[in-house]
């Protein structure tokens, strides 16, 4: 198809052969949900501001970047699958919307102002799939800490073993499965001493976090896991997982920053330690949200539950009846599900409850690939009729027919 230029924020970009940003997904870039006070993506970021009261808490930058803020000064490799455009939303070939809040770890540190503690809240994008738990514009929080490397060992950890004590009394357990050697190193260049003093310190700093927003009165203890990661810009990784209804939820990636990082931001005598934790996946748990798309409801019933500063459960008002549609169709071997997703919700928008792959295979003879995609439709605010439906489904197999080359069978 050929490619508009795109506007966004008052800029103009140049469109080219790679522009994949949807109508829908841009119209999402306008509404800043973590700065509504009583949204409950903004009383959880707020909660965990709080929590870091002597961090700098730093307004999102527009969610336009580079791709190489976003990627390549990151060190992401060049076949890295989040750099494919079936992953990201591509503006043209150099920009997109940021796919983390990780794409402003290099600008923070720059400024002399922030850099030694802050948080960064802010919206970013990736191309998904469809269901309860997916969406392709979620919220992250990014919170890092520096320390002078010629810092004196002796008194961060003194400093460090005097905070500790807290959370030894509190009521957590901690599995500490991660084990930091040969696959998840320190960085060449860096005092494993320090390392190990910085680390600690991560550990000691999330673990607060993760009681303060998880624990509960019933006497029962808070568990938590920290298991051994990778990303491309931290050394050694981890990820932190809560233990929620008998099932561990995955709750934030985290790290030593890479020293590469430091480098280019222009503090080369400091080390630290960073994380990312997605907000939505968080919220849902506390507020009892049983669907993201909810987090964009502009419904008063969704809205006047919440208040700032409180995690009170979601009280679900009546669901309307689902609507759900089959379409089956031949498709070019280059076909990828989320360009599918990405024409369902730009003509369904956030009436796109789901789409489900239910069949697949490849004709023996001809050796064309076939899909069936079930679509279910389903308004959060109002019953949906069937010619409504119809006509949103017709418009998904027209484009669909038009933009991927398939053919209906
Ligand atoms: N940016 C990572 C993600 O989106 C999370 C992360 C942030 C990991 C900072 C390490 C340090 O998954």
């Amino acid at each position: 198809t050929a490619a508009s230029n795109v506007q966004l924020n008052g800029r103009l970009y140049a469109a080219d052969s790679v522009t994949n940003v949807p109508a829908a997904i841009l119209e999402k870039a306008q509404r800043r949900l973590y700065k509504i006070p009583n949204h409950p993506i903004g009383i959880l970021s707020h909660r965990i501001a709080s929590h870091f009261a002597h961090f700098a808490n730093i307004d999102a930058p527009d969610p336009v970047v580079s791709v190489a803020k976003n990627f390549d000064e990151l060190g992401f490799e060049p076949d890295h699958p989040g750099r494919r455009v079936t992953d990201s939303y591509y503006l043209n070939k150099d920009t997109l919307l940021r796919t983390h809040t990780s794409a402003h770890e290099i600008e923070t540190f720059r400024n002399p102002a922030v850099r030694d503690a802050w948080l960064l809240t802010a919206d970013v994008y990736r191309r998904d799939e469809i269901d309860r738990s997916h969406y392709p514009v979620f919220h992250q929080m990014e919170g890092a800490r520096l320390f002078d490397a010629s810092a004196d060992l002796r008194a961060l950890e003194d400093r460090i073993e005097h905070d500790e004590h807290a959370l030894r009394l509190a009521n957590v357990r901690i599995h500490d499965e991660s084990r930091v050697g040969e696959v998840n190193p320190f960085q060449h260049g860096h005092d494993p001493a320090l390392g190990r003093l910085v680390v600690r310190d991560l550990k000691l700093a999330l673990n607060g976090l993760m009681l303060d927003l998880f624990a509960s009165d019933d006497g029962k203890p808070l568990e938590v896991r920290w298991i051994d990661s990778t990303f491309p810009f931290t050394s050694p990784s981890f990820e932190v997982e809560v233990l929620w209804n008998d099932e561990w939820l995955e709750v934030l990636g985290s790290g030593m920053i890479m020293q590469r990082t430091l480098d280019t931001a222009g503090v080369p005598d400091k080390v630290g330690w960073a994380f990312g934790l997605g907000l939505e996946r968080i919220a849902m748990v506390l507020f009892s949200i049983p669907d993201i798309r909810l987090f964009w409801s502009t419904d008063s019933r969704f809205l006047a539950q919440f208040s700032p500063g409180k995690f009170s459960p979601f009280k679900p008002y009546s669901r309307y009846p689902e609507c759900k549609r089959d379409t089956s169709f031949w498709h070019p071997p280059m076909f990828h599900e989320n360009d599918f997703c990405d024409i369902v919700r730009d003509v369904a928008g956030d009436l796109a409850e789901d789409v489900q792959l239910v069949d697949q295979f490849v004709h023996p003879k001809t050796q064309r690939s076939s899909a069936t995609y079930r679509i279910n439709y389903r308004s959060m605010d109002k019953s949906l009729t069937n010619e409504e439906v119809n006509e949103m489904h017709a418009q998904v197999i027209e484009r669909a027919t038009r933009q991927l080359g398939v053919e209906v069978r």
